[in-house]
């Protein structure tokens, strides 16, 4: 895609096209392609607009609805922010009282379209003229476009001082390849710019790989970890007058009209350790990588089996939205024998299996195990007090 298609596709020839792949683009490419040319779709504008319905299609999972009216790149589309984490970020800015915000490296404009739907002018600079001039539709088809305007250019040299709060998502992915950048310096915007916007800029925001080094996270600011449904998805500073804690998880839903869930802390506090108890729970990821485990183990009245793994375990199945419990039937050293032994005792034929502090494969420990029967458990490898351990569970549900 290039800047002359995508103006193509924004014709009334564009639009048409764009409406004729969403009726033929579900089954086989070629003959959705072959279709929209017997249409007399001429075939460039053809293969444009049966890229952008199946991106669009992608996109789905990420933004609802919306999507069915974007732009989008492969790669724009990869490191987009997902429409309920931007959302929840909009609402928190506009709680604090922010009007005006740069987003410095907008990309398509996930954030910024969800800070403008908020009602906070946005200023977008996006350095890829394609990204930026999708970036600027996706405002149109949006209806924010006097919210958000975008600038294509270098976000480094954005006047910061035209506006109250900053916040900025830098690529962390080559290029060329779309390879994982882990190197903060080489993120673009760099690191060293993204430190010194914080420092310049008394309210700013800025969204890092899930896996950022405690150490890198400025002395002051708070550290925020967001999952959705359980998976982890992202990491945000809020620096400066927006911080309002030292750590926090945030718990999403992708399902509509979910209100959160989160936990606070200072996260440098370690959970006592006990022996293995009933109960086991698992927490969210996002309580985890906040460094947040000695925090739930008092909501949950828990302690850790192994001071380096962070399971809890506990007395009671206290329900809560930071961990799943599973109830203990049986601890066992590992061993594969013993382990097979028990679980064809129990005619389990299937299991789930979840690892912390285990080199197990669980796709090679599920062949391994040969399982036949009709009965479930959940299999949890760990250590307890550094011995390699299996617990054989049932899910409590609720
Ligand atoms: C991770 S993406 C932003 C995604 C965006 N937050 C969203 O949710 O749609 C980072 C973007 O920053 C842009 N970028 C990188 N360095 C830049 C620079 N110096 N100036 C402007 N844009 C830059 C990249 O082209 C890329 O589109």
């Amino acid at each position: 895609m290039d800047l002359d298609q995508l103006a193509a596709l924004r014709t009334a020839e564009g639009v048409a096209a764009l409406d004729a792949a969403a009726r033929v683009s579900a089954g086989d490419p070629l003959a959705a392609a072959s279709a929209l040319r017997a249409a007399g779709v001429p075939a460039g504008l053809a293969a444009a607009a049966l890229t952008q319905v199946e991106l669009r299609r992608r996109a789905t999972a990420k933004f609802g609805a919306a999507a069915a009216g974007m732009f989008l790149t492969r790669a724009g589309l990869e490191q987009a922010t997902r429409g309920v984490v931007a959302a929840r970020r909009a609402a928190r800015l506009r709680a604090a009282g922010v009007r005006t915000l740069a987003d410095l490296g907008c990309g398509l404009g996930a954030d910024a379209l969800a800070a403008a739907r908020a009602g906070i002018r946005v200023y977008g600079v996006e350095a890829d003229p394609l990204t930026a001039a999708m970036a600027a539709a996706n405002a149109e088809a949006a209806g924010v476009a006097d919210l958000f305007t975008v600038e294509c250019g270098d976000a480094t040299k954005f006047d910061v001082d035209r506006v109250e709060a900053v916040f900025c998502d830098p690529a962390r992915r080559a290029g060329g390849t779309g390879r994982r950048i882990f190197d903060p310096n080489a993120y673009s915007p760099p690191w060293d710019f993204v430190t010194r916007l914080a420092e310049r800029v008394p309210r700013t925001v800025v969204k890092v790989a899930p896996g950022i080094d405690h150490g890198l996270i400025p002395a002051g600011a708070e550290a925020e970890w967001v999952s959705v449904d359980g998976d982890l998805v992202e990491a945000a500073l809020w620096c400066g007058e927006l911080a309002e804690v030292p750590r926090r998880a945030t718990l999403l839903s992708a399902q509509e009209g979910h209100p959160g869930n989160r936990l606070t802390g200072a996260g440098d506090r370690e959970a006592e350790v006990g022996p293995v108890r009933r109960f086991l729970h698992d927490p969210d990821p996002a309580v985890v990588r906040a460094h947040l485990v000695a925090e739930l183990a008092d909501e949950l009245d828990a302690t850790l089996a192994d001071p380096a793994i962070a399971y809890l375990y506990a007395d009671e199945p206290t329900p809560g939205p930071y961990a799943r419990c599973l109830e203990i039937t049986d601890v066992l050293p590992f061993s594969l024998k013993r382990l097979r032994a028990l679980l064809r005792e129990r005619g389990v034929g299937r299991v789930e299996i979840l690892k912390r502090g285990s080199a197990l494969t669980p796709e090679q420990l599920r062949r391994d195990l040969r399982l036949a029967g009709d009965a479930a458990a959940s299999l949890v490898l760990t250590r307890v007090a550094g011995a390699p351990t299996v617990l054989v569970c049932q899910p409590v549900r609720g």
